[in-house]
């Protein structure tokens, strides 16, 4: 069977009404949604010719990418496509040296699609959780800052220490070796 195999590129100016009217129909549009879109860039997955699904993102200034808007025509849903333009944004997020991207999810269940697709992290003490229904989630492709920096050291000296401690020991058996022999 052949796999069904939609396009994804980034939209044209002429597919945002298609984007839009799907967001409608799939409960994922928002109030002043048409501005979010014209400062971001959405990728949308095309079936023969026609838009069937999308997913925008957004730089924003601390090197973190916001990304939104996931939707998939209904008669297509299940095969892939959602997971897909998930992937696809990843991987410009990715390659253009974004330290990572954030978004919210609609509900705990399509946090969990997050979850199982695309490995995000559910961030349950955030503050964007706090102010609405959403469950907002993230995913980092590198980690450092001062907590990563002191676990590393003390790991480092933590090793450090137990191979000064084997050193001992094998220094303590050869000298008490050296002992016997000269006793003898
Ligand atoms: C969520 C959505 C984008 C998935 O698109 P899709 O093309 O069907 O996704 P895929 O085929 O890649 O993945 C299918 C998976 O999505 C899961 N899924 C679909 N709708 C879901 C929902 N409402 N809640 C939780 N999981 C859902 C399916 O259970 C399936 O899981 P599985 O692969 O582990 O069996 C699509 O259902 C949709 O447009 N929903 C309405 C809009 C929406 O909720 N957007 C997300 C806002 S956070």
């Amino acid at each position: 069977m052949e796999r069904f195999k939609p396009v994804i590129e980034l939209a044209r100016e002429e597919d945002m009404p298609e984007v839009i009217r799907i967001l409608k129909t799939c409960g994922n549009y928002f109030e002043g949604e048409e501005e979010w879109l014209a400062r971001s860039r959405t990728l949308v997955a095309r079936y023969e010719g026609r838009v069937i699904g999308a997913r925008s993102f957004e730089k924003l200034v601390n090197g973190y990418y916001h990304v939104y808007g996931l939707c998939v025509d209904p008669a297509y849903r299940g095969r892939g496509v959602g997971a897909d333009l998930c992937r696809h944004v990843e991987e410009i997020v990715y390659h253009e040296g974004g330290v990572g991207y954030i978004g919210e999810a609609l509900d705990e269940e399509l946090a969990q699609f997050y979850v199982r697709k695309l490995g995000v992290k559910i961030c349950r003490f955030s503050l964007r959780g706090w102010r609405s229904n959403l469950v907002p989630y993230r995913k980092e492709f590198r980690q450092e800052g001062i907590g990563d920096s002191i676990k590393l050291s003390i790991r480092r000296f933590t090793l450090f220490w137990i191979r000064i401690r084997r050193l001992r020991k094998i220094v303590e058996l050869l000298e008490s070796a050296s002992r016997r022999v000269k006793q003898v």
